[in-house]
């Protein structure tokens, strides 16, 4: 293995154990051993959440004009995951293993070398047979008696208690065969041959109500989305908005991911933050303004403006998801994939990937696509409930347009068909029956989708915060100092409150005094046990940005003019300056705000 997969294997398993040490996550059901691919948030990561769900929330919506909030349910209606496409597509392709029917993504297995073993079957003493050939890949640096025994175990859990004792499976007629560099027909845990490749839906199905019949089936969501779209008429209906506007929610997602991985990185179970950004079609901003913006290199993103097509309001839509990345610390640790043409869903015009550098390498963050009108489209024609909204501006604007520039847009939109280089382009009898209703003022808004995880994010900045450092204590002896620093305005702790010392009660008293001022306004932390490096260390491990301690000066034993000062200590940089009680609040509300 390259050391850097190494030392990658190795940051990840500090950074798990941390998670579990101090209580930012365990694995779920971890007494009964565990449950593949969901994850339970302890006391601090159930903060750092919340946090992050709230930046998100008031960046998205709460400081905007033009976003609003939306909690739907998770089970929805079946025939919203049908017309979304995701009964039919929202797939990956997997491959089993013969030996277990362990699944695995078929590009998520990186070639192995070894040597195969074939066997005609395996049996025990208790009758148990099983009458098939097995194939198995005996890893280079693997010992044959070691492969034998590997196998015993996996054919005995998946045979259950028919197969008797483990040590009693035989296998039969064992035959070396081809020895292979780089194969990836071979589970990558089991070593069992693997199946050819076949698509296998991601979504998680349940019964709705008590007859579990298939009538019954529906699906715990994929994707937050599918609701906005579904309650898209109802938002613009309520809430007086115009065209542009958001709809956005945070909320749970499922996904029965064949493979897992990575911590909390790629669960079953997680957490969406999306923003669904309804914006008129091109030809409408055309129509109103004359003309619609192109983008360029160094365009002007910081206000919005009426000539913006769907291009401009997508490279919108990327500068301020960077800008709220940057507000959380992960400003230097962004990439960005533009998707080709050839990665494009057909319906998509453009997609970006942020990235972000994880320990196992730079992963997708969150995607923000420009999705056109294929989603309130396609409920439209499943649900025969119209999703069109009326635009008098537009209506007016084109109400002046002559036949020659009607019959100009009509057109140019022909020529755009013919130039489609995926899907089908759309017969010129449907063009000209979307102009005609364009021209009345209605159309179907397009929209931009801002996609971020929360369990993604959150494992971003921890391991973003994550660092370790030598130190020398006061005897000289080099310690290593593990602290996280998080940004302090989503530090699961804002501030730990320190009486210098816990026998003195003057300390104490006013220690909790100042612990009962500020924790009415932020996470803070009382702590008067051990020494008070100790007390600090314990802090800078869960990311505390800010230690407050109280002393004799406090209690103006060292003079009247540091009569009711705290010392207030900075994790990064471990500076120290002394602050009125008065001045605290006024002080620290604005960094940790
Ligand atoms: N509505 C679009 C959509 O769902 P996606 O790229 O499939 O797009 C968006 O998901 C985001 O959701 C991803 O960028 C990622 O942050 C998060 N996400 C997706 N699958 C996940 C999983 N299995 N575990 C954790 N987060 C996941």
């Amino acid at each position: 293995m390259p050391s850097d997969a190494k030392n990658a294997i190795a940051q990840m398993e500090k950074i798990v154990s941390l998670c579990k040490r101090r209580g930012f996550i365990y694995q779920s059901s971890e007494i009964y051993g565990g449950c593949g691919g969901v994850w339970d948030y302890g006391p601090l990561g159930a903060e750092l959440k919340r946090n992050l769900r709230s930046a998100w929330w008031n960046t998205m919506t709460r400081e905007r004009e033009d976003v609003l909030g939306l909690d739907a349910s998770i089970l929805m209606n079946p025939a919203i995951w049908k017309a979304s496409g995701h009964v039919d597509t929202f797939a990956d392709l997997m491959r089993e293993c013969s030996l277990t029917n362990k699944r695995v993504r078929a590009d998520h297995v990186e070639p192995q070398e070894g040597v195969v073993m074939n066997y005609s079957g395996a049996k025990s003493p208790t009758g148990w047979k099983l009458a098939r050939p097995i194939s198995v890949l005996m890893k280079k640096g693997e010992h044959i008696e070691s492969l034998r025994k590997r196998m015993r175990v996996l054919i005995a859990s998946n045979a259950g208690e028919a197969a008797g004792k483990v040590e009693e499976i035989e296998l039969l007629d064992e035959a070396k065969g081809d020895t292979l560099g780089k194969t990836v027909d071979f589970h990558p845990e089991t070593g069992g041959a693997l199946g050819e490749a076949r698509p296998f839906n991601l979504m998680l199905k349940t019964y709705l109500g008590p007859t579990a019949t298939e009538a019954d089936v529906t699906y715990l969501r994929p994707e937050t989305a599918q609701a906005i779209f579904a309650q898209f008429k109802n938002v613009f209906d309520s809430s007086r908005v115009k065209v542009p506007f958001g709809i956005c929610q945070i909320g749970k997602a499922f996904r029965n991911e064949v493979t897992p991985k990575n911590f909390t990185f790629r669960s079953r179970e997680f957490e969406q933050m999306e923003l669904e950004f309804f914006i008129k079609p091109d030809e409408a901003v055309e129509i109103i303004s004359g003309e619609v913006a192109q983008w360029h290199e160094g365009a002007d993103l910081s206000e919005p403006q009426p000539n913006w097509g769907w291009q401009l309001w997508h490279r919108y839509w990327v500068d301020q998801r960077t800008k709220f990345y940057q507000g959380i610390g992960l400003g230097d640790v962004l990439e960005y994939y533009w998707q080709t043409p050839e990665d494009l869903a057909h319906y998509a015009r453009a997609c970006v990937d942020i990235l972000c550098e994880f320990p196992f390498g730079t992963e997708e963050l969150e995607g923000i696509a420009a999705r056109g009108d294929f989603d309130l489209s396609a409920h439209q024609t499943a649900s025969t409930k119209s999703q069109e909204i009326f635009d008098e501006e537009l209506k007016t604007a084109a109400a002046k347009l002559s036949d020659e520039q009607k019959e100009a847009l009509i057109q140019k939109r022909l020529a755009a068909e013919v130039a489609k280089t995926k899907g089908a382009p759309m017969p010129e009898a449907a063009v000209r029956a979307w102009f005609e209703r364009l021209f009345k003022g209605s159309y179907v808004p397009h929209v931009i989708e801002p996609s971020a995880g929360l369990d993604r994010m959150a494992l971003a900045v921890i391991a973003k915060a994550f660092h370790e450092e030598e130190k020398a204590d006061v005897n000289g002896k080099v310690e290593i100092r593990t602290y996280l620093s998080f940004h302090p305005r989503i530090a699961p702790i804002k501030v730990g409150v320190f009486p210098l010392l816990k026998n003195k009660p003057e300390l104490v008293a006013k220690a909790r005094e100042v612990y009962a001022m500020l924790k009415k306004h932020m996470n803070c932390f009382y702590d008067e046990t051990a020494a008070i490096g100790r007390r600090y260390a314990r802090q800078d491990e869960v990311g505390t940005p800010f230690g407050v301690t109280i002393d004799f000066e406090t209690c103006g034993e060292k003079g009247p003019e540091l009569l009711d000062t705290v010392t207030l200590r900075h994790r990064d940089g471990g500076e120290q300056e002394r602050v009125k009680i008065s001045d605290l609040l006024g002080k620290l509300l604005p960094l940790v705000g």
